[in-house]
């Protein structure tokens, strides 16, 4: 069983991708931490996101850049949004990506462009938005929670400009695939969404 998830971010994909991935027993793949990789990679070599051949040279990134917390800061994020424009680095990170996807048993991968490129034989495939306020509010708070001083406004504009790089790439772009569940999590807790999108996979399946 494959299950793809999508959306932008954070839409709330990631903690719901990997609570299917417990309920269901199977194995989780974020697929935004290979690139976060890649851009943190970039930054290491002293090289420029925005341009193909350095991008494609950070791709080699060792897997132990995987586990480091500074993947998860906004810099990197925004890193990771500049090199995931590049075809060449879409391409370098197709093959693993799809490897899990098909390893036997199934997988439920998360990113932007699972049930279009990655996995468009998935058996459920999600597509988890939100209004732009409100995934503000909730990664400002998550920020805030970490102690970090910033202001709501500066979260929302940083994420209205990802999601415009995100839409409006040529390859690859963030958009539901046509058979997709669309499920808008506004106003819903984590623990709503969640219930919601479990309830919707269980019928499609
Ligand atoms: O999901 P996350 O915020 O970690 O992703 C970081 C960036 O990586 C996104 O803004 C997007 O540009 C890129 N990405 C992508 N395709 C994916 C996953 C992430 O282009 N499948």
């Amino acid at each position: 069983m494959i299950i793809a998830v999508d959306g932008p971010t954070a839409s709330g994909k990631g903690t719901i991708a990997k609570r299917l991935a417990e309920h269901f027993g199977i194995p989780h793949l974020d697929t935004g931490l290979l690139y976060r990789a890649v851009g943190r990679q970039v930054a290491l070599n002293g090289g420029d996101p925005d341009d193909a051949s350095d991008a494609l040279k950070a791709c080699k990134f060792s897997d132990d850049l995987l586990g480091e917390a500074i993947l998860r800061s906004e810099d990197t994020g925004s890193m990771a949004s500049r090199v995931s424009v590049h075809p060449e680095v879409r391409e370098a990170l197709f093959e693993r990506q799809r490897a899990f996807a098909m390893q036997p048993g199934g997988a439920v991968l998360d990113g932007r462009d699972i049930g279009t490129i990655i996995a468009p034989d998935a058996d459920v495939k999600l597509f988890i938005t939100a209004g732009v306020q409100e995934r503000a509010r909730r990664r400002w708070l998550e920020m805030t929670d970490r102690g970090i001083d910033i202001q709501l406004a500066d979260v929302e504009a940083d994420i209205a400009k990802r999601d415009a790089r995100d839409i409006n790439r040529s390859d690859a772009p963030l958009k539901a695939a046509p058979d997709a569940l669309v499920i808008d999590t506004t106003s819903f807790n984590r623990d709503e969404a969640f219930e919601t999108v479990l309830d919707a996979v269980k019928e499609a399946l």
